[in-house]
């Protein structure tokens, strides 16, 4: 991996440091945005190397943001390892790093978003307000960073497809870019919440890429029963004493639920897993074909 270290890397706290920041830019240069919660990893960089090869400018936030928690969830124990993860910016050439102490009113807020499309499946059955927190946070981040471009993985794919659809609707003109999941060499998915897993959990929690993977090859093996599928990657993950908080194939635009593979209408299906392993809730997801994609029609 090379890193351009970015000595210059300029630090904002505050909207009104960061929109000073960047207003000498706006209009010549080009902003690429990354919104993270921080306790940055691999998966992060690359969404940061992506927004460099975009853009002129490439902006970090780092904020983690309680509207999208619910009560029962970890925001007081969400890792916060401020002065690593702004080394690790500044290593991989971030101009500038937003990190607040509230994107919100000290009073609190009193106008939020709603979404509502795409927000009562998948994670949002578990996580009903999720959504909401989400896109208000990133509504208020794209108001200050004011971005060209905004970068976001594809692991948390519900929240890419959400967010191109707060884009879209409320026309904000921001191009939303996804960059495909980073693994750990053994397929696990890079997340923050990883660190919550201990040697034993972390062995167990492969059985999540495992589970896709295996869903994967059955299909391009010729197995085009969804049920039969989803069965399968519940074995492996039982197997490892993993109760899957929901395995599902999707199309992987309109999130909607598929019975059977379909090769002929060029069918554009994901699998979807969220389970939970020790303290960590998980998720990842992968692309499912029903046949070897260079025998695709
Ligand atoms: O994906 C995340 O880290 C968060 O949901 C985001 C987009 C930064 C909003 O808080």
């Amino acid at each position: 991996m090379i890193y351009h270290t970015n000595n210059n890397m300029q630090i904002a706290h505050t909207a009104a440091e960061m929109r000073g920041q960047l207003q000498a830019l706006r209009g010549h240069k080009s902003i690429a945005f990354v919104p993270t919660m921080g306790c940055l990893h691999q998966g992060h960089i690359s969404l940061i190397e992506k927004a460099k090869s975009l853009a002129d400018i490439v902006v970090v936030s780092l904020y983690v943001n309680p509207l999208q928690f619910a009560p029962s969830e970890d925001l007081e124990q969400y890792p916060r390892p401020f002065e690593a993860d702004a080394r690790l910016c500044a290593d991989a050439g971030v101009d500038f790093l937003f990190h607040p102490a509230s994107l919100y009113p000290e009073s609190g807020c009193k106008v939020t978003l709603k979404v509502t499309t795409l927000h009562d499946c998948l994670c949002g059955t578990s996580r009903p307000d999720h959504f909401d927190g989400v896109v208000t946070a990133v509504n208020v981040l794209f108001n200050i960073v004011q971005p060209n471009i905004a970068i976001f993985g594809e692991k948390d794919w519900q929240q890419l497809s959400i967010i191109r659809h707060m884009v879209n609707d409320l026309s904000m003109p921001i191009e939303i870019v996804g960059a495909a999941i980073v693994r750990e060499p053994d397929g696990l998915a890079m997340s923050s919440r990883n660190r919550y897993l201990n040697n034993h959990e972390r062995q167990q929690a492969l059985a999540i890429s495992q589970a896709l993977i295996a869903m994967q090859q059955q299909a391009e093996n010729g197995e085009h029963d969804v049920k039969a599928l989803r069965n399968t990657a519940r074995n492996i993950l039982e197997k490892n004493a993993i109760t899957a908080q929901y395995i599902e194939i999707r199309n992987a635009t309109s999130l909607e639920e598929i019975d059977t593979l379909d090769h002929h209408n060029n069918q554009n299906s994901r699998a979807f897993i969220a389970a939970h392993v020790g303290a960590a809730r998980l998720i990842d997801n992968m692309p499912i074909h029903s046949m070897p994609q260079e025998q695709q029609p």
